[in-house]
């Protein structure tokens, strides 16, 4: 999938980075499905640095500016409901993904024991199950629709807001 438009390019970029981190997520949960991994095991070590350094910028940055700069966008031409749909879906989605960077934080420190590794079974699929879906639905319905309406002046103006924030 490739878009005309910068701002629906590098966002899709964005999900399709997510969703390719959340699928490792899911098959280290599944691996270990029935006694906690080694937090040092290198391939968990990396997981759990990569979701703990990513999931900040690709949820709570990702999401407001979604919700400020693109939704509104819509809501001004006329479309509402797709904005205010998906603000419902980042409301559930935010609280997983803050509760996973907080956890992921105590196992650095102290490792997985039973308790750590069910709570973070529980909030990883939780955030694999609420994003993927979203980030497939924007990529099929939102970014299509913006890559359509949204004029070069518009573009630019919103990319360099984005990009030059990083
Ligand atoms: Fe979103
Ligand atoms: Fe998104």
């Amino acid at each position: 999938m490739n878009f005309q438009n910068r701002v629906c390019q590098k966002l899709h970029e964005e999900h399709a980075a997510v969703v390719a981190m959340l699928e490792r997520l899911a098959q280290t949960i599944a691996r270990h499905r029935d006694s906690a991994p080694d937090a040092k095991d290198p391939m968990v070590a990396k997981l759990l640095n990569d979701l703990a350094a990513e999931l900040p910028g690709e949820v709570e940055r990702h999401f407001a500016f979604e919700e400020t700069e693109l939704f509104s966008y819509l809501g001004e031409a006329g479309n509402q409901e797709i904005g205010a749909h998906l603000t419902h879906e980042h409301g559930i989605i935010r609280p997983i993904g803050a509760a996973l960077v907080k956890l992921i934080g105590d196992v650095r420190a102290q490792g997985f024991d039973a308790a750590r590794w069910a709570e973070f079974r529980r909030l990883g699929q939780d955030l694999h199950d609420s994003l993927v879906p979203h980030a497939r639905k924007e990529d099929m319905a939102l970014l299509p629709m913006l890559d359509d309406l949204m004029d070069s002046e518009k573009e630019t103006q919103l990319y360099e807001k984005y990009v030059e924030h990083m």
